[in-house]
């Protein structure tokens, strides 16, 4: 059942549980939203209720049996209690049938610009957890909503947070007279004079 997930994330040892279990245990992240997921479904292990967007065919045949893979999950959840798992097969640019800010996490990892149209579906106060691989990140930092609160990175192989020299990130090595057009046009990013692995902004 978990047969994808393994060969995806397993194998190229990209779980990334050590990060969730950080989400859960020091930002007690209770609820997250992943658009863009595919069949990452690590964030499970931790956070006891999650909702998967995707438009992926192969993504889709994997949630299918989303009871059988509910119980799949409980079986190595760390949380006690049930493992409330839901997923969308569909464009996450396309409203989603969750209530406006409900959930305490917003997951945004190389599946395009998912900060801005799934932000209504965070709560104020909740987390986006974010890269910048197609500049998403980039699309963050500038907007006035979201607040850079920290940073990780990956030493030895483990996910390293913190808080420091905050204002040090986003800064473009290159000028560019409309940066936020430019990310949205190229999906690429921009080159940064320090960055991190992920980071985490708070909608204010
Ligand atoms: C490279 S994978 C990344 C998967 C996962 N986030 C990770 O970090 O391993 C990108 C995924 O985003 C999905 N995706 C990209 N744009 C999307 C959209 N507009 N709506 C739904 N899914 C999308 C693709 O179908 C694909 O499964």
């Amino acid at each position: 059942m978990l047969e994808l997930y393994h060969e995806w994330y397993t194998k190229r040892d990209y779980e990334q549980l050590d990060l969730f279990k950080t989400m859960a245990d020091s930002f007690q992240v209770q609820s997250v939203l992943y658009p863009g997921s595919y069949v990452h479904i690590s964030p499970s292990f931790f956070i006891p209720s999650a909702c998967y967007v995707d438009k992926d065919q192969k993504a889709n045949r994997f949630f299918k049996d989303i009871e059988g893979l509910t119980k799949e999950i409980q079986k190595r959840a760390a949380y006690q209690g049930p493992v409330c798992l839901k997923y969308y097969s569909q464009d996450y640019t396309k409203p989603i049938p969750e209530p406006e800010h409900s959930f305490d996490l917003l997951i945004s990892q190389y599946a395009g610009f998912i900060c801005q149209p799934c932000k209504r579906y965070l709560k104020h106060g909740g987390l986006l957890l974010v890269n910048n691989s197609h500049g998403d990140a980039g699309i963050a930092a500038l907007d006035e909503e979201y607040q850079l609160c920290g940073a990780f990175n990956r030493r030895d192989g483990r996910y390293v947070y913190s808080e420091r020299d905050l204002d040090s990130y986003f800064i473009p090595k290159k000028q560019n007279q409309d940066l936020r057009a430019h990310l949205l046009q190229t999906g690429k990013g921009v080159a940064y004079t320090k960055t991190a692995a992920l980071y985490l902004f708070q909608l204010l």
